[in-house]
C-alpha cells in the first residue's frame, strides 16, 4: 500500500500540490483538516495563506527546482493555460508510484500522457468551488494505469471536499464541467437576478438581496435535508393549486428558462472543448 500510518493508525498520504490558488488551497485545507495527509509539498510562486503555511505538514516551494520528495499523489491545480509549461518542469522526476490528478478544465488525459508518458497513472477531475466548505462535488475519470489503491487515495482526498463520482467516458467531462464545474456561478447569478426582480417590485436593494440570498441558501439546505425527495416533489410541496407560486411557475416553466440554461451549458461545454 502506498499509504503511511499515523499514531492513531488512520491512513495518511503524502501529496504534492502544483498550484495553490482558489481550488488547490481549498482542497489542501480539507485534507489537513481531516487528517488525511502526512506531508504536502506545495509549489506555487505566490506565498501561502498563513493558516496553511503554519501547518507543520506543509512544505512550501516557490518554484520547482527538483529534489522534492516523491509522494503518493501529485495534484495539478494550475490554470489550464499554463498546465503544459508547469507539467513539463516536473515530468522527468515523476514515476508510476505517484498518481497524477489534474483538475484543469478541458485538459485531456491524452494531453497529460503526452507530457508524463503513456504508462503514467493519471486521473482527470472536475471539482467545484463549494469544495472550500466541504460541500463540493467532483467527478473523475482515470486512465487504465491507475491502480485500485491509487483510486482509493484520490477518492479519499476528493471526498474530504464533498461528494465524489467516477465516470468511465472522458467525453462526458465537458458536460460535467458545464454543469457542476461552472454551476456555482449560475446560482450566484440567480441570486443577483432574483434580487433585481424584487427591487423592480419595490423592495429596497438591501432587503431584496438578503431575501434572495437566504431563499437560495434555505432551499438548498432543505434539498440537502430531504435528500431522498426529488427536486420536483420539493417544488410541488410549495406550490398550492391556484396560488402565487403556481402563477410564477407558469411563467418560469413555459420553456424559456430551460432554453436559456440549455444555451448557457452548451456555451460552457463548447469553451471546455476549445480549452482542450
Ligand atoms: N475556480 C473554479 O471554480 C474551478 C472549478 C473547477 C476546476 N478548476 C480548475 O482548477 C484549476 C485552478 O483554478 P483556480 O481557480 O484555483 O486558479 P488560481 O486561483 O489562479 O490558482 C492557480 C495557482 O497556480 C499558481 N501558479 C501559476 N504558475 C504556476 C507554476 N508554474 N507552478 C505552480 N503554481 C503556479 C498561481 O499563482 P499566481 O497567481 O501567482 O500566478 C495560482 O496561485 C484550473 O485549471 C481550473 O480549470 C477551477
Amino acid at each position: 500500500m502506498p499509504a503511511s500510518h499515523n499514531q492513531h493508525d488512520a491512513k495518511t498520504y503524502s501529496a504534492t500540490l502544483i498550484g495553490c490558488g482558489k481550488m488547490g488551497s481549498a482542497m489542501m485545507a480539507s485534507w489537513l483538516e481531516n487528517g488525511l495527509v502526512s506531508r504536502v509539498n506545495v509549489i506555487d510562486p505566490s506565498p501561502l495563506p498563513v493558516h496553511l503555511s503554519d501547518d507543520p505538514r506543509v512544505y512550501y516551494y516557490p518554484s520547482y527546482q527538483g529534489g522534492i520528495p516523491t509522494s503518493d499523489i501529485l495534484i495539478l491545480a494550475v490554470k489550464p493555460q499554463i498546465l503544459k509549461e508547469a507539467s513539463q518542469k516536473i515530468a522527468n522526476d515523476i514515476n508510476d508510484k505517484t498518481v497524477l490528478l489534474s483538475i484543469a478544465a478541458g485538459q485531456r488525459l491524452s494531453t497529460l500522457e503526452s507530457i508524463f508518458g503513456s504508462d503514467q497513472p493519471i486521473i482527470r477531475t472536475m471539482p467545484n468551488t463549494p469544495a472550500a466548505i466541504g460541500k463540493g462535488v467532483s467527478v473523475s475519470v482515470a486512465n487504465t494505469h491507475v491502480s485500485l489503491d491509487q483510486k482509493e487515495i484520490a477518492d479519499t482526498l476528493l471526498r474530504a471536499s464533498g461528494e465524489h463520482k467516477w465516470i468511465k467516458d472522458e467525453g462526458l467531462m465537458d458536460a460535467v464541467t458545464a454543469l457542476s464545474g461552472s454551476g456555482p456561478a449560475y446560482l450566484f447569478h440567480f441570486i443577483e437576478t432574483l434580487a433585481d426582480a424584487g427591487e423592480k417590485l419595490g423592495l429596497d436593494a438591501d432587503l431584496s438581496m438578503s431575501l434572495a440570498r437566504q431563499t437560495v441558501i434555505g432551499s438548498a439546505a432543505l434539498a440537502e435535508y430531504d435528500g431522498g425527495i426529488s427536486a420536483e416533489t420539493l417544488r410541488k410541496n410549495v406550490t398550492s393549486p391556484g396560488g402565487t407560486t403556481q402563477a410564477a411557475l407558469e411563467t418560469l416553466m413555459d420553456g424559456r428558462f430551460q432554453t436559456i440554461l440549455d444555451e448557457a451549458l452548451n456555451a460552457a461545454k463548447k469553451r471546455s472543448q476549445e480549452l482542450s
